[in-house]
């Protein structure tokens, strides 16, 4: 497995790489890997020649006040776990690289970025577009992986690249949970062992929120009230926000039926994490 850190020499692998006739799969991450990212890793070990994976983190996605100093760095452990998943290449720049002084561009997407995550965090999607947005020119992936985890995320990249008319698919995998439910996150790991039991609820309430709309008898916006009254109530959470809205734009459901997601997002001590769900309306 090779390891590069300036993005001129991963610009040229991967350009070599693409004119061999060789398929690129990127996983982009933050590093502290779980077992989340190394499904990434091992769907795009199944699906593509050439599988690069990206350990940075990002100072322009986290807010002041955020815990970027603190977010955990695992360097090492994180590059055996990227051997042993089947990763060819780790791309881990360093921030002085990524953002050379005096640059001044930011991609920044529209509308759905300033919703949910966007009112509570606002500058935070600009710096996830426009980071992705280098790693795409940098990688020239065929195929990028990214967990359903951060749902919002997901689909705001989805929409960069449809409007700014990139080749890359996006692959959609599924959030990858500890045996009680818990989603995995690497902000985990700033839990104590109560506010760890009490976090369980987040994925109760999306399961709750999944069997209500299977059993069809009750609105979304029903299920939203009761999923943010449940979340009220339970011991250690703050709720930020519970919604249930319309799978793509993200914004209210105009009709009782059909795909729609369940997201929510609450701050269980110091930690803030977020969970969601899909949900199937039945006509
Ligand atoms: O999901 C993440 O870990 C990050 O937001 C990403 C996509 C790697 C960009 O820094």
């Amino acid at each position: 497995m090779d390891i590069v850190q300036n993005p001129t020499d991963i610009q040229q692998c991967a350009g070599e790489r693409r004119r061999s006739g060789q398929t690129i799969g990127l996983v982009p991450t933050m590093g502290a890997l779980h077992q989340g990212h190394l499904s990434l890793v091992a769907a795009a070990r199944a699906a593509c020649d050439f599988v690069i994976t990206t350990i940075f983190v990002n100072p322009k996605q986290f807010g002041p006040g955020e815990d970027f100093e603190d977010y955990p760095r695992t360097m090492e452990s994180d590059l055996d776990l990227c051997r042993a998943a089947g990763s060819d290449l780790v791309f881990t720049p360093a921030v002085c690289d990524m953002y050379v002084p005096g640059s001044s561009t930011t991609v920044e997407v529209a509308g759905i970025t300033e919703i949910l995550e966007g009112q509570s965090r606002p500058t935070h999607f600009d710096g996830v577009t426009t980071l992705v947005a280098k790693l795409f020119n940098m990688t020239l992936p065929d195929r990028a992986y990214f967990g359903q985890k951060d749902y919002q995320q997901q689909m705001i990249i989805r929409r960069m690249v449809s409007d700014l008319n990139w080749h890359v698919e996006i692959i959609n995998c599924p959030t990858v949970r500890e045996p009680d439910g818990l989603a995995m996150s690497s902000r985990n790991r700033y839990l104590s062992p109560v506010e760890r039991d009490q976090a369980l609820i987040l994925n109760r309430v999306l399961e709750q929120a999944d069997q209500l709309a299977a059993a069809g008898q009750m609105s979304p916006q029903e299920i939203q009230t009761g999923m943010a009254e449940t979340l009220r109530n339970a011991e250690g959470i703050e709720p930020d926000y519970a919604v249930v809205v319309e799978s793509e734009s993200l914004q209210p459901m105009e009709k009782n039926f059909g795909c729609a997601v369940a997201l929510l997002a609450a701050r269980v001590g110091r930690t803030r994490l977020i969970d969601n769900r899909i949900l199937t309306f039945a006509e």
